[in-house]
């Protein structure tokens, strides 16, 4: 049994970039986590990675403004996303701190609603956001693009419910 009482959850920095596409498994979205960065530096983003030993084993992002949900129609509202923890490391309670640093994050700065989008067949994630207080309050296509670390254009295409939570 893997011992996470060690997690540490913290703010991600341009070093995790390598560590943030695992094994591989996330190195088309190379691009996509560079520009997450860059909007960080900003403070359009805040990225959190939980740590362990040195090892990034989650993460999850907030979009502090995003395209589809415009501030005058959703003010206040944060946008939950790319929120994952490894294989190994799952069912200990790490995606709920991440969750809740994620909500706190949010509170500080004065946001009142969290948006969270969760594919239609992900019944788990959908049940842990419930029992978080997370609601689904709309069906979206799930229709996304982003320039792969080839450089090639890849069109995403998964139904979602988008789920909110009141702050
Ligand atoms: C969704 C995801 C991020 C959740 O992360 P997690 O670390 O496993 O989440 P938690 O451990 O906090 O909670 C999940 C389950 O573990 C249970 N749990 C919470 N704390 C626990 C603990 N200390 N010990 C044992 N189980 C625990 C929860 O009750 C929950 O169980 P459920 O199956 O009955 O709902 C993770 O499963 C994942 O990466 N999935 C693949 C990617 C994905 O689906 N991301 C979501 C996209 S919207």
């Amino acid at each position: 049994m893997i011992d996470t009482s060690h997690v540490v959850i913290r703010h991600a920095t341009e070093a995790d970039l390598p560590a943030l596409e695992w094994e591989g498994e996330y190195r088309k979205f190379r691009r996509v986590y560079r520009r997450a960065m860059e909007d960080a530096r900003r403070g359009r983003r805040i990225l959190f990675v939980a740590e362990i030993g040195g090892e990034i084993i989650g993460q999850i992002f907030i979009q502090l403004s995003h395209h589809r949900f415009n501030q005058k129609r959703f003010p206040s509202t944060g946008y939950l996303q790319s929120f994952r923890i490894k294989k190994a490391f799952r069912n200990r309670g790490i995606g709920t701190r991440l969750i809740n640093r994620a909500e706190e994050a949010l509170k500080e700065r004065g946001y009142i609603r969290a948006i969270i989008a969760v594919a239609q067949h992900n019944k788990d994630a959908r049940r842990l956001y419930e029992r978080y207080g997370y609601s689904v309050f709309r069906e979206d296509p799930g229709e996304w693009s982003f320039i792969d670390d080839q450089g090639l254009p890849q069109n995403i295409s998964e139904p979602a419910y988008l789920m909110e939570k009141q702050l």
